[in-house]
């Protein structure tokens, strides 16, 4: 089992430790890792993966992947090599799949396990077990799979999937990346033209990696702005050499710390910048950011740049929520640099966050209270009056931020910490191992480069 249900919990006083400076780099980004290994496990060959994320909800993928017949494996030096069993060649797994805290993993392996001959349950810890699947369970049941689920359409759940599966066109309901690609894993092994249209773009990772392995997967943009993404199956995957760049939803940390903290002056290298993912930077400069991409090039198939941060001062800004899908993992974040910036930031059309690893307008607004922040909460987003710069309180002697098993919750209220008089009491930091396992080691190393 996952280590935030079998140890005890892990509390941390973040407080305020100098400038952040020098030079770091974020480990890979979580999307592209759960994807190379799921498609490296359905390619016939040898996958070799640099720059993965060794993080505990790509770790339940790898392990799916395995019980589904993958052979996947670190080799010295960091280098992962998968060998993959062919689309079609799915195992059936001999015991339920754990999924831990992953949306991703559980999501994704659902659209690849719909249109193979398998039956798989799958399980997750408290969190996993609160976010609804429905969302998947409708369109992969429109291609004939068939489920059992918890009440809500959650976990735990078992899939019965089907071979040959219908090969369906699906308008997404909600802008989500995780629909979208499990729509189409579960395309790559049904014979026909599997069909995802996307009123407004979300990351699109899946499509560039099934492209690079060789699936037929044509994007449109259609006269009324959706874009139509088509797949033809059954599509036979070649391996790749693929090399993860930074995650940007993981440096968005050191960016907020660094804008927050004076005397600022931090290097992030490697920083994926896709354009899907990287509207926290438009919206932090548009908030007066000094962010500077240095050495932009391609890593992967993907834009990667090195960013410099300046400590800054901020104003508020009302969001535009026409970028929310773009940048949907990091609002925890941006509300504490709102909280630190001179005036009112409006945030709307958040409504997906309520159903993220915690409700993430409700805990922030918790969060931030508790550590002394002037915020209200509205049905579909946060409303902050910042302190134009002056450091937040803290949290109160005796009282800590609840996490609710959430990372970004937990490093956005450490880098809160950073930013206050007092410090902020996180109540666990074990869930921050599910997407950066180093992020407190290199918060200390930045803070203390000086
Ligand atoms: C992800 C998509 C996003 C994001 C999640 C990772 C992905 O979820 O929040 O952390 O890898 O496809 P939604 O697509 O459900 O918004």
């Amino acid at each position: 089992m996952h280590s935030a249900e079998t140890s005890a919990p892990r509390p941390r006083r973040f407080i305020a430790a100098g400038p952040l400076t020098g030079r770091i780099r974020v480990p890979g980004d979580k999307s592209i890792s759960h994807r190379s290994i799921m498609l490296g496990a359905l390619a016939v060959g040898r996958t070799r993966v640099t720059g993965l994320l060794e993080g505990e909800d790509v770790m339940s993928t790898a392990a799916a992947m395995r019980a589904m017949g993958a052979s996947i494996e670190r080799l010295g030096g960091g280098e992962w090599v998968i060998d993959g069993v062919g689309v079609g060649g799915l195992l059936q797994p001999k015991q339920a799949l754990d999924m831990g805290n992953s949306g991703t993993s559980t999501r994704l392996l659902m659209g690849l396990v719909a249109s193979h001959p398998i039956t798989a349950t799958f399980i997750g810890d408290a969190s996993l077990s609160k976010r609804p699947m429905g969302r998947v369970i409708e369109p992969l049941s429109q291609m004939g799979a068939d489920f059992t689920a918890a009440p809500g359409g959650r976990l735990p759940l078992t899939l019965r999937g089907i071979s040959p599966a219908v090969p369906i066109s699906y308008r997404l309901p909600v802008a989500s990346a995780q629909v979208k690609s499990a729509v189409l894993l579960a395309g790559l092994n049904t014979p026909g033209t599997t069909t995802v249209i996307e009123p407004v773009p979300t990351r699109d990772h899946s499509e560039r990696m099934l492209k690079g392995f060789g699936a037929d997967l044509r994007v449109e943009v259609a006269a009324d702005g959706t874009r139509p993404i088509h797949l033809s199956g059954e599509a036979e995957l070649r391996p790749q050499t693929i090399e993860v760049p930074g995650d940007p939803s993981s440096a968005a940390f050191f960016v907020v710390a660094a804008l927050l903290v004076p005397g600022s002056d931090l290097v992030i290298e490697n920083v994926g910048l896709n354009s899907t993912r990287a509207a926290l930077l438009d919206v932090l400069r548009a908030m007066g950011g000094q962010i500077e991409e240095v050495d932009r090039r391609e890593v992967g198939g993907e834009p990667v740049a090195d960013l410099r941060v300046r400590h800054s001062a901020l104003t508020g800004i009302e969001v535009d929520p026409a970028v929310v899908p773009s940048m949907v993992d990091e609002f925890p974040v941006l509300f504490v640099a709102a909280a630190l910036a001179a005036g009112r930031t409006v945030t709307t059309g958040l409504e997906e966050l309520r159903v993220k690893e915690s409700d993430r307008i409700a805990v922030m607004r918790a969060a931030l209270e508790l550590a002394g922040a002037t915020v209200s909460e509205t049905e579909d987003g946060l409303i902050i009056d910042g302190t134009a710069g002056e450091p937040l309180q803290g949290t109160p002697e005796g009282a800590a931020v609840a996490t609710h098993l959430d990372h970004r919750i937990a490093m956005s209220m450490a880098v809160a910490g950073l930013a206050s008089r007092s410090g902020v009491e996180v109540d666990d930091t074990r869930p921050i191992a599910t997407s950066f396992p180093v992020f407190e080691a290199l918060l200390d190393q930045a803070s203390s480069a000086a």
